[in-house]
């Protein structure tokens, strides 16, 4: 089968089959064997790139596998064989999951109770974006926390995989939802989705443009702060919180960590969530497994939409890392394995 494989650690933007490329396809890598009587062996259609994968390629995530790997986490496809003990599923079943690794591939393996049905309708490329982006999101607010309507939402990185499904896991929880993001282009998208104000931090001072909106809306605060970006910005929003104000630290995609004064947090009882998604596959499944339930019954039921603004083949998966990396995408990129599952080559 044909995988994308990381050889060493690198830029994986440099084109595919240069010498100084860190990934490059394989196509005669192992088809991966049904590892148990529940094993479900799945035909990958679709498999999103997050930033995390980028950042495992460059050497500078927290989980480092060892070279030689298969990166990916979230996909979806169509159930191609399965184990003598499954008992859900069957080949030509339409599911999606997620993996530590190894989804940037044609086949992958699962367990049958890792794998979740796509509901009838929803479109299968676009499921293989729903588990580490919306998944993070729904755990942040929803479980975590437990975001009230009415409440006062900010999302930083908005536009991006994990700040665009924040957003609309916001809007659909009825908070009065803030959205930061950079660029016309960017922008346009957030209010075509109906949030309560915009940001543009191209142009507009953060502090002031949220301020004049709490105030002619006859709002205090920031209740909830939803931050995948880190540095300034999250320094700024801080000044914006709430008396009893949640924080949800998500990702540092700026490359600075914030410092979060204990100080100011005792003063104003803030409550700090360090939030780790993927842990909760080993120390929370069942939050986990409820959660992506509810947001693949809200996706049948056209609450929340997967907005795809790259799609790209495993050979042009540099592009894909491109795109990341140049912050150009307004959503989520994929790279879609196979063509018959109704994808494009570049949306
Ligand atoms: N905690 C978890 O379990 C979890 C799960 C998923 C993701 N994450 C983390 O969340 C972060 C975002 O992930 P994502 O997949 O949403 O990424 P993404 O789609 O690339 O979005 C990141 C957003 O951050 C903003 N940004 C600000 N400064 C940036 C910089 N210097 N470089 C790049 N982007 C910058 C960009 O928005 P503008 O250009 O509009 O400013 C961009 O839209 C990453 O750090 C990721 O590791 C964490």
């Amino acid at each position: 089968m044909e995988a994308l494989v990381c050889q060493k650690i690198g830029d994986p933007t440099l084109p595919l089959g240069g010498g100084s490329a860190p990934i490059a396809v394989d196509r005669s890598h192992p088809v991966p064997p049904l590892s148990s009587p529940t094993s479900v062996r799945v035909r990958v259609a679709a498999t999103s790139l997050n930033y995390a994968n980028y950042l495992q390629v460059l050497g500078k995530y927290q989980e480092k596998p060892p070279l030689p790997f298969v990166p990916g986490s979230d996909y979806s496809g169509v159930v191609e064989s399965v184990g003598d003990k499954v008992e859900r599923l069957r080949p030509g079943d339409r599911v999606c999951s997620f993996a530590a690794l190894g989804s940037f591939a044609q086949l992958v393996v699962a367990d049958e109770k890792d794998l979740f049905s796509v509901p009838d309708g929803c479109d299968l490329v676009a499921a293989g974006a729903l588990p580490v982006a919306f998944g993070t999101s729904h755990v942040a607010l929803v479980h975590r926390a437990q975001l009230k309507p009415g409440q006062v939402l900010l999302v930083l990185g908005a536009a991006g995989g994990v700040g665009l499904s924040a957003v609309q896991i916001g809007k659909v929880c009825g908070a009065v939802v803030i959205a930061v993001a950079r660029g016309t282009e960017k922008l346009q998208f957030l209010q075509s989705l109906g949030v309560d104000h915009v940001v543009d931090l191209s142009n507009e001072n953060i502090l002031e443009s949220v301020k004049r909106f709490l105030k002619a809306k006859g709002l205090k605060g920031v209740d909830v702060l939803y931050d995948p970006v880190g540095g300034k910005v999250m320094k700024d929003s801080m000044k914006l919180l709430n008396w009893g104000a949640n924080i949800l630290v998500i990702g540092f995609a700026s490359g600075e960590v914030p410092v979060i004064p204990a100080n100011i947090a005792l003063v104003k009882n803030w409550t700090v969530h360090g939030l780790y998604w993927g842990s909760y596959k080993i120390h929370r499944p069942k939050v986990l497994e409820d959660s992506l339930k509810e947001l693949l019954s809200w996706l049948a039921k056209g609450l929340i939409k997967i907005q795809i603004s790259h799609a790209y083949s495993l050979y042009e998966a540099n592009l894909a890392f491109a795109a990341i990396k140049e912050r150009k995408v307004i959503g989520k990129v994929m790279l879609v394995i196979d063509s018959s599952a109704g994808a494009r080559s570049k949306l």
